[in-house]
Parts: structure tokens; sequence; C-alpha cells
């Protein structure tokens, strides 16, 4: 990785204004997905403090599945794929969640070991809602937490007050 190719990561992603309605300023990472020397700088950042601690990654449905698919690939440790309701055939743990309206709710298939480690990833750190819920899933898969990345935390919305700390490679 090269800084100059982390830099450009930053500038790859597109906010698109009033979408999907209006006053959302939607952050768009597809020409940062798009581009691979960023896809792996964004990709080693994510992992970096991680190194080492983590056997599983958990990606959240849809975009965080992207990254935990390339921090796979690059540490050799499987995915835990954290699906919105009603998309796994077998569901061993559910989750649900407060949305601005109305609530959400994720849940987790049986694939972890007791005590696993798991590092969490997604695009996006907004208000906290579905990462401080796919914390809260892990533990009730009776595995660990050991860290949560996002690429992305749009810092004007506090969604560390539900999550605790978590590593974000780009700040807004
Ligand atoms: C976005 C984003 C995060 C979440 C962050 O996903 O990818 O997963 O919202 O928001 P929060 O911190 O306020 O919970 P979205 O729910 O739009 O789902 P998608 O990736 O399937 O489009």
């Amino acid at each position: 990785m090269t800084n100059t190719d982390l830099e450009r990561a930053q500038t790859l992603i597109t906010s698109i204004p009033d979408y999907p309605q209006p006053g959302v300023n939607f952050r768009d990472i597809s020409p940062l997905i798009a581009d691979g020397p960023a896809l792996r700088a964004v990709t080693e950042a994510l992992i970096a403090p991680f190194e080492g601690q983590f056997d599983i990654v958990g990606g959240l449905e849809a975009r965080g599945f992207l990254f935990a698919g390339t921090i796979a690939a690059m540490t050799g440790v499987g995915i835990l794929p954290i699906r919105k309701a009603g998309k796994l055939p077998r569901p061993a743990a559910a989750v649900s969640y407060s949305l601005e309206y109305g609530t959400a709710t994720i849940e987790g298939p049986d694939v972890l070991k007791k005590g696993e480690r798991v590092l969490l990833v997604d695009d996006i750190l907004a208000t906290g809602g579905t990462l401080s819920a796919a914390q809260a899933l892990v533990r009730e898969l009776g595995a660990e937490v050991v860290g949560s990345a996002v690429v992305l935390e749009l810092k004007d919305l506090r969604g560390r007050s539900l999550t605790g700390d978590v590593h974000t490679v780009f700040a807004d």
C-alpha cells in the first residue's frame, strides 16, 4: 500500500445529495471499489490494527460483504455474513435495532465456534445502529468481537455512542 493510494481512495468516495430521500447525503463507495489499488489500500488499512487478532471477519449486508471478502482473501480467514432478516435459511440468532422510523433486524448463521474472535467490518458508520446490533449478534452467537472497522465514519451522527470504539479509515 502507498499513502498515495489511500489518499486517492478517499477522493473516490462520492457524495450524492438527497439520495435515497431529500436531506440525506449518500456516500457512494462504487468508484473506490472499482479501483484495484485503492481497494487494496483500504483493505490493508482496515486490517492493520487487528493483524493476527481475529479468526473470522463478519461483514454487514450489503456493502460490508465486499470488504469482508477482501479482508478474508488477504488474511486467510473465513467470512461470517451478517444478513438482513429473512435471507438466511436457518438463522442461529437475530437482533433488532431502531431506525429513524421503525425497526430493522439482522440475523447470523450457525457457523461460529464458541469464543471465536470476530472482526466486524462495514463501509459506513452513521448512527451506529447497524454495527451495534452486529456486535450484539456476534455475542449472542457465542463469539467475541475483537474489533469493529469501517471505511468511513460520519462523525456528526455520533455512531460511537452506540458502538464504542471503532477503527475508521476515513472520517467526514
Ligand atoms: C448502510 C451502511 C451501513 C449502515 C450504516 O447500509 O452500509 O451498513 O447503513 O448506518 P447506521 O450506522 O445508521 O446503522 P444500508 O442499511 O443502507 O444497507 P445496504 O448496505 O444493504 O444498502
